[in-house]
């Protein structure tokens, strides 16, 4: 803009030479068209732009209008799932996520056709009639148990949807959280369960030993033992849980030390030799110390190990033979290195293989107490391989023994191991 003030000026004085006019009038006119000059270019260019038709003025509205254009666009992308109900109860529209959870929706369809759970149906009935807002809960029993939470309300007049009022319901599907929320206290019952039993029988010892055992003290040291046994128990319950709790709440942080996996199995099963020999059960080591390094955390990883061959032995009878060995290379684990424990001892009912990994779930409640069993060790198995974004395969054959596999990625030159997300393989499936 100066430039151009600079140029007038230039301009005016030379025209004014060139007219033989005095230097006085000269400067004036030059200064009088300079300002003027100056005046109309600043109000150019600092301008505000002209409000475009129909934008509306968020000063004005507090920014509330959305422009005509951008209302259809916005309503079909929302990530809620949206369902606009005609008077006479049709379905005059369904954006994209309702489309996403409701696959068989058809322009027209009977609302009560689209989702049949009673509370659904007396909710938007209800609004259609007396057009007030409703929020409600219900609950599909089609195909998989879901649930869902919504909201229905009138709109007066839709553009697009002719003169009738329509009803806008909007509806959410809270499955996952309605399934932590029941897990969360399932595992509080569980938990709790676990804890009282031991807990009343000390408290009823303690009872009897302070009565007619005080004086017996055979009973005394029976008793005793008894009380230790269930306090250990205890203690072990909550080792675990507090183990658990912490490996959880470390899952999304990946391990970054290069392991030598099949050391770390071997120097577990070493733990369990003097134990092994003295239950007349044969423990065996088929690996090669030196080979499949994976990126992990040793403690954890010798968690998987001691929690598995823990479980090879104590459910095998004298006699029984525990394997620890390589696993094959096998396709369906590409870039992963295995290995497996292998016991001759009771096995697995086949219907039940895909729960043992779920918290406190044994096949035997009592043969797993009567072990001292929490029924957690698998649960950790599972996230800690999770952690790693390892693998569990499990197999089993009732009355001729188990077979678990633990599969890890393999560590690259690089240390780079694949990021995919964590699984459980099919034979096992995840634990919830
Ligand atoms: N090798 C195996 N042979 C037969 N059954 C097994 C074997 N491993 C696990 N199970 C079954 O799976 C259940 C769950 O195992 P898990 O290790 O999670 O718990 P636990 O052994 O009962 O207790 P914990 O490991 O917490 O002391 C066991 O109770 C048992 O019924
Ligand atoms: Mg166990």
């Amino acid at each position: 803009m100066h430039a151009a003030v600079a140029i007038l000026v230039g301009v005016v004085a030379a025209t004014a030479t060139g007219l033989a006019l005095s230097p006085a009038l000269a400067f004036l006119g030059a200064a009088l068209i300079a300002y003027v000059a100056s005046h109309f270019l600043h109000r150019t260019l600092h301008a505000e732009p002209e409000p475009r038709e129909g934008t509306g003025d968020a000063g004005e509205t507090g920014g509330r209008q959305i422009p005509a254009d951008v209302g259809p666009q916005l309503i079909e992308k929302l990530p809620v799932p949206l369902l606009l109900i005609s008077q006479r109860g049709r379905l005059g529209y369904a954006n994209l996520a309702a489309q996403g959870m409701l696959p068989r929706l058809t322009p027209g369809q009977h609302f009560a056709h689209i989702i049949r759970a009673p509370a659904f149906v007396e909710a938007v009935s209800a609004t259609l009639r007396d057009g007030l807002e409703r929020s409600f809960e219900f609950t599909s029993y089609e195909g998989n148990e879901r649930h869902f939470e919504a909201r229905v309300s009138m709109l007066a007049e839709c553009e697009g949807f002719g003169p009738e009022a329509h009803a806008i319901v909007q509806v959410e599907d809270r499955t996952r959280t309605h399934r932590i929320e029941q897990l969360r206290s399932d595992f509080i019952a569980n938990a709790s369960h676990e804890l009282r039993t031991p807990l009343a029988s000390i408290i009823g010892y303690i009872e009897t030993l302070q009565n007619h055992a005080r004086e017996d003290p055979e009973a005394r040291e029976r008793f005793l033992a008894i009380m230790a046994r269930e306090a250990h128990r205890m203690q072990r319950l909550v080792d675990d849980l507090m183990s658990l709790s912490r490996i959880e709440m470390n899952e999304h942080v990946r391990p970054v030390e290069r392991l030598p996996l099949n050391r770390i199995a071997c120097d577990c099963a070493s733990v369990f030799q003097p134990l092994a020999s003295q239950e007349g059960i044969t423990l065996r080591v088929e690996l090669d110390p030196d080979e499949a390094d994976v990126i992990g955390d040793r403690d954890q990883l010798s968690q998987v190990f001691t929690n598995l061959i823990d479980n090879a032995m104590k459910y095998s009878a004298p006699g029984a033979t525990v394997t620890i060995r390589s696993a094959p290379e096998n396709p369906a684990h590409p870039g992963r290195v295995g290995v497996s424990v292998s016991d001759t001892g009771m096995g697995i009912p086949r219907e039940k293989l895909h729960r043992l990994t779920e918290r406190f779930f044994r096949v035997s409640v009592p043969q797993s107490r009567h072990k001292g069993g929490t029924g957690l060790g698998l649960a950790i198995v599972k996230h800690i391989l999770n952690r790693h974004k390892g693998r569990i395969e499990i197999s089993s054959v009732l009355g001729e023994g188990s077979t678990f596999t633990v599969w890890l990625p393999r560590a690259t030159q690089l240390h780079i191991v694949p990021d995919e997300p964590p699984a459980v393989a099919p034979a096992s499936r995840a634990a919830r």
